[in-house]
């Protein structure tokens, strides 16, 4: 009896151990999981919204998702220092959605959210 409720109890933790570590926070959110932003190129973001595999309000909101928890929480980094505002990063999202599928495509380069490195000690 003892032994079953040895079993049930190292089955209960096992269970809420993979519960608990088992998501992963750092999986695409927003974007399918063929999209690695840690190591995707600039262009190849720009092809695969030019081909229609991900749309740009899907990229801004995975990117402040990811801020957001690496930023803020997780590792607290503390290394972005101003985010444009929500509403209005998916307000431009959204328009640039719209332009793409009208195909009224301005360049290569506009649609892929950056970040700018801002040196405040530099002379
Ligand atoms: C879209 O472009 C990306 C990057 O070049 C490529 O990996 C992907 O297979 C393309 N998807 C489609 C549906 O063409």
């Amino acid at each position: 009896m003892i032994r079953l409720f040895s079993f049930a109890f190292l089955f209960l933790v096992l269970a809420i151990t993979v519960t608990w570590f088992g998501e992963d926070v750092h999986r695409n959110r927003y974007l399918p999981p063929s999209v690695d932003l840690l190591t995707a190129t600039a262009e190849q973001i720009s092809q695969q919204l030019q081909n229609r595999s991900i749309t740009s309000l899907q990229l801004v909101k995975e990117r402040v998702r990811r801020i957001e928890l690496d930023n803020t929480q997780g590792f607290g980094l503390q290394a972005v220092m101003n985010v444009v505002p929500y509403e209005t990063l998916i307000e431009m999202a959204k328009t640039r959605d719209v332009e793409r599928m009208a195909n009224n495509i301005h360049g290569p380069l506009l649609r892929i959210p950056i970040i700018v490195k801002v040196n405040n000690e530099s002379p």
